[in-house]
């Protein structure tokens, strides 16, 4: 499985890069906003930093706008992924997206019946939002499930599962048994995964046991 980061923050992505397990960035306008800074600014950072995959979402909704922003976005770095929304327009300007070479991820996805589309439209990735979908009582990993099963049953489907909106790290283990592709996590949550109480306890004694010997590994 993939790891992304879902932030626009330059110095939490600089972080986590250093442990060498990020494969991506996703941003979208609100994590833009939160940044306070200039979005060019901020992607041309992000991309610097981690060479895979990095969404940068359009603003626009209709289809030659989001062509034109997509176009600013591209121009940024070679790995920008052009995020776009699940919509018609937004369909319609994947296809030609990815038909020109670009990576397309198409974003809001919160049913199967649109996963499908995304995948048709011929989307690098679809981001099914599973934990928006767990706060209105439904649930985000079954949606993950059917998607997951509906692409393995076409090898045409070259769409990856980016399971996004992650809210605790039992989403990531559940979306990896599933076969998930990707998973774009929170800075919290990826910090989050790293934790077991009895690595921290364990290691203590190992370190005082150490400690001890009065020896030096050098
Ligand atoms: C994914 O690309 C989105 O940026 C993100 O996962 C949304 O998560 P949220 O529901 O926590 O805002």
């Amino acid at each position: 499985m993939k790891f992304f980061v879902d932030t626009a923050d330059t110095k939490e992505i600089k972080a986590l890069a250093a442990s060498g397990l990020l494969d991506g960035v996703t941003t979208n306008p609100s994590l833009m906003a939160k940044s306070g800074r200039k979005f060019q600014d901020v992607l041309a950072e992000i991309c610097a930093t981690v060479p895979g995959p990095v969404s940068a979402e359009v603003a626009a909704t209709e289809f030659d706008g989001m062509m034109a922003e997509a176009r600013v976005l591209r121009a940024i770095a070679k790995n920008i992924t052009v995020k776009v929304p699940l919509t018609p327009d937004g369909l319609r300007a994947c296809r030609h997206l990815t038909g020109d070479g670009a990576m397309v991820n198409v974003t809001l996805c919160f049913s199967a019946a649109q996963a499908i589309l995304a995948a048709k439209a011929g989307a690098t990735f679809v981001s099914p939002f599973i934990g928006r979908l767990d706060d209105v009582g439904e649930n985000g990993m079954a949606l993950i499930a059917d998607i997951v099963t509906i692409f393995r049953n076409y090898a045409a489907f070259k769409t990856e599962v980016l399971v996004a909106s992650v809210r605790n790290p039992t989403h990531v283990v559940e979306a990896a048994k599933l076969g998930a592709h990707v998973c774009t996590v929170p800075p919290a949550i990826m910090r989050q995964l790293f934790n077991h109480p009895l690595t921290e306890k364990g290691l203590a004694a190992f370190l005082a046991d150490w400690a001890k010997t009065g020896q030096q590994i050098a």
